[in-house]
């Protein structure tokens, strides 16, 4: 008699442990977690790091000006040249045209072209070598004096731009061009920085 009952509660229990498993596979099982998610979340990248120019050599600087500062405004200020005019037409009606600031940007291209030309054909290759003093420093105090004037163009730029803040009801195009006018001010000031600071102030014996 006990022993049929112990029959019977084994069958049971075994019948209701089958209609478990077969609940469970019938219903959607819980989304496993993937790796991904039990990960800590990925870290920020890394700013890139800051190259301390005044440990590298006159070499070095002159070509990262040439190849990163010089390319960069023979790329970008013809485009910036060709969206202010764009913008001047299309908004020739306008209380905050811009007027006349891409004529103004074409007089600095020229100003910067023929700079850096200077720069590349006359002084950079002395530089290269390593050297200071006498013969240079001519050339780089009207290199220097030529910064002074790309400094007062850049101010020009801000005051034909209300300082390159664009109306409220400028299309995308306008504000574009004034964050591609804020992009150019910022490089050249960091190209001019170097210059003066770093690779002309070392070739004059300054303490760089
Ligand atoms: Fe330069
Ligand atoms: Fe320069």
């Amino acid at each position: 008699m006990l022993r049929t009952r112990l029959e019977n509660f084994a069958r049971k229990a075994k019948e209701h442990l089958e209609d478990r498993y077969r609940a469970w596979r019938g219903s959607s099982p819980p989304a496993p977690v993937t790796p991904a998610e039990t990960v800590a979340p990925a870290e920020p990248p890394a700013p890139p790091k800051q190259i301390r120019w005044e440990l590298r050599s006159q070499a070095e600087l002159v070509n990262h000006i040439e190849q990163h500062f010089h390319a960069g405004l023979r790329r970008d200020l013809p485009l910036l040249i060709d969206a202010a005019r764009a913008v001047e037409r299309a908004h020739a009606a306008h209380a905050s045209v811009p007027a006349g600031l891409a004529d103004h940007l074409e007089e600095l291209f020229a100003q910067l072209d023929s700079h850096m030309l200077k720069e590349e054909q006359i002084l950079f290759p002395t530089l290269r070598t390593g050297a200071r003093g006498g013969p240079i420093d001519m050339p780089i105090r009207m290199m220097e004096r030529e910064h002074d004037d790309h400094d007062a163009g850049l101010a020009t730029i801000r005051t034909l731009t209300a300082d390159l803040v664009a109306p409220p009801d400028a299309p995308p195009a306008w504000q574009n061009l004034y964050a591609g006018l804020s992009t150019l001010e910022t490089d050249l000031r960091q190209h001019i920085y170097l210059e003066n600071n770093v690779l002309f102030a070392r070739a004059l014996g300054g303490e760089y």
